[in-house]
């Protein structure tokens, strides 16, 4: 799931190390280091779980002046020392790490590699033993590597291969999985993520698919699939690198819910002008504004964004707006309208679903789209049309939170300025500036109380089996999304319901003691979720409610400052977070690393 390379300089081990750390967060099960010192002596170190393993097993011999590393989730074979990158060819002359999936591997192993007793069950082994064959048959390294990548069929990679015979050449291949090319005085950098490298260099080079390079540490060569050079400026990445910092927090998901409302105050002041204008390229404006339905893509989180983002783009805008799901729409068969804008929404940029529907996108259905990301030049802003960012800073917690509350702020300001753009009344009344900023200080209003937030979570949710958000309309929406937080870092089998189905299956769940959460936020169906949740009690449910000031009842739980109801989710759903967040720490759990899961899923 993450990939370091290094050449060029004389504390290889320790930059591969804390590449790789600063991969950490985005889930892996094991991971392995390569270094090759120049002269003949090379190591090869891998260990199963987090880095710590594998620094005790790295001793101070283990150095090098080229280098490559890899954190690994696994997709073919279990998690294993023998399964951990980098795989190297059964003479030992080859190392290779590489993220994405390799799909026709079985029938390359039957057809060119039968004679060839491997030592793990991947699919990447095959590639590295591919290259070996090759090499064998004359090739040179190059060769023999793009050689090996052609007979590669319907596969996702990002490759970094050593040759121990060409020490100080990092051989590097793209298609699909992200990839990054570091630019230093004297040594080069390679990694799947700008975070990685960011203490050794702020200047990366985009790899585009069907891209091989190689990399010495004064030379980067890139040629595409019909080897032709490429010469490309390196882009700055702005990141601080104390952002990349947990500072004084025990954990990076607490850091990164307590920064919400500063993330909203920052959205303002990069989107809103002095005058209480939202400024986006006029160019997108006139596209989205001709749109005849919009379509809102995304996964996991970003998904639920868009749930929310459908309603304030219909009343901001006027025009139809569908979500959708990336991983189902990217192999469906929908029927697309002539003027349909797609919205894509990714915190990483990088979500392989995501991208595979931004390919049909722009190949078989040729329409405009926009890439609402986190991580600017990110694979899905470049291949939209236009791209703006979140501002949100790194977020580094696998459960993402202030992405999503940042996802939806931005939804809401572009929806605005298209409705402005089309002056429609809903949109030149509302007051975004105002409005946002009062979001932000309720949001501060709920991380100052978390106490209260936390006990909640230690006397109804840290010994539960399952829970159920449930709500109506936009409260529905962050239901959804409360229910993903609490499962994916507490395990506690959460789901989010909408109130009126319940009764029509669900209620069947409810018995003694089943922690049931209200979200009770719009006037429209505050009294109909009332109901509902009497239902429930009669069964014996143990209901905590989320209400905001307006509608609050005697005997409610946590009550939100009132803000403007179309943006109650950016409030709400702060409570949730901390409600998972608390539930996770009670029960032992590291909050930031939940089991099984990636930040950034670079396979379909
Ligand atoms: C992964 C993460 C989720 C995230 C989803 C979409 O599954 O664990 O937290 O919501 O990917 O990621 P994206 O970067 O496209 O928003």
């Amino acid at each position: 799931c993450g990939i370091v390379g290094v050449t060029g300089r004389m504390d290889t081990t320790q930059v591969l190390v804390s590449g790789l750390k600063k991969l950490e967060y985005r889930g892996y099960d094991s991971a392995g280091i390569y270094v090759n010192e120049g002269n003949g002596r090379d190591h090869l170190v891998k260990a199963q779980g987090k880095i710590k393993n594998l620094e005790e097993k790295i001793d101070g011999d283990v150095t090098g002046i080229t280098g490559i590393g890899h954190t690994r989730w696994a997709t073919h074979g279990i998690p294993s020392i023998e399964n951990a990158h980098p795989h190297f060819s059964s003479d030992e002359r080859f190392y290779l790490v590489h993220n994405g999936v390799i799909q026709n591997f079985g029938s390359l192993k039957k057809e060119y590699l039968s004679d060839v007793n491997f030592q793990s069950d991947t699919d990447t082994e095959v590639v590295v033993q591919l290259v070996d064959l090759f090499a064998k048959q004359g090739m040179d390294t190059m060769t023999a590597f793009k050689k090996a990548i052609s007979l590669l069929k319907d596969s996702s990679y990002a490759f970094v291969l050593m040759d121990r015979q060409m020490p100080e050449t990092l051989f590097v291949a793209k298609n699909k999985s992200p990839l990054l090319i570091g630019v230093g005085d004297d040594f080069n950098v390679v990694c799947s993520d700008a975070l990685a490298m960011i203490n050794v260099t702020n200047k990366f080079i985009e790899l585009r698919d069907g891209e091989v390079v190689a990399i010495t540490p004064d030379a980067i060569e890139i040629t595409d699939e019909n080897n032709r050079s490429i010469q490309r400026d390196p882009f700055e990445v702005d990141i601080d690198q104390s952002d990349t910092d947990k500072g004084t927090y025990p954990y990076y998901m607490l850091k990164e819910i307590d920064e919400q409302p500063a993330v909203i105050r920052r959205i303002e002041s990069k989107y809103i002008s002095q005058e209480g204008n939202v400024h986006f390229d006029e160019k997108l404006l006139e596209q989205v504004s001709k749109a005849s339905r919009i379509y809102i893509v995304g996964a996991g989180t970003s998904y639920h964004a868009g749930l929310v983002g459908k309603k304030i783009f219909e009343k901001m805008t006027g025009i139809p707006t569908e979500v959708v799901l990336a991983s189902e729409f990217a192999y469906d068969d929908p029927l697309i309208e002539k003027d349909a804008f797609f919205i894509f929404l990714s915190q990483s940029g990088e979500t392989a679903d995501s991208r595979q529907v931004l390919v049909r996108v722009n190949e078989e259905w040729q329409k405009n789209s926009l890439t609402i990301t986190n991580v600017a030049n990110s694979t899905l802003a470049r291949e939209a049309q236009f791209a703006v960012t979140l501002e949100a800073g790194p977020e580094i917690a696998v459960a993402s939170t202030k992405a999503y509350v940042a996802q939806i702020a931005l939804e809401t300001l572009l929806a605005v300025a298209i409705g402005r753009y089309n002056q429609r009344d809903s949109a030149l009344h509302f007051d975004v500036a105002g409005q946002l900023s009062r979001v932000a200080n309720a949001i501060q209003t709920v991380v100052d109380e978390k106490s209260q937030i936390e006990k909640i979570a230690e006397s109804n949710l840290t010994n539960t089996r399952n829970a159920f958000y449930i709500g109506r309309g936009l409260d529905y929406d962050v239901a959804l999304e409360a229910a993903l937080k609490l499962k994916e870092i507490s395990y506690v089998q959460a789901e989010g319901f909408a109130s009126g189905e319940l009764k029509h299956g669900t209620i069947a769940l409810i018995e003694n003691g089943t922690p049931v959460l209200g979200l009770i936020t719009q006037t429209k169906t505050a009294d109909h979720t009332r109901s509902n949740l009497e239902e429930v009690i009669s069964r014996g449910a143990n209901v905590i409610t989320i209400t905001s000031e307006k509608l609050q009842r005697d005997g409610d739980n946590i009550i939100l400052p009132e803000v403007d109801e179309i943006l109650t989710p950016l409030v709400s759903v702060v409570a949730t977070q901390l409600l998972a967040y608390y539930t996770t720490l009670q029960k032992g759990y590291n909050v930031d690393q939940p089991r099984n899961l990636a930040k950034s899923v670079t396979v379909e």
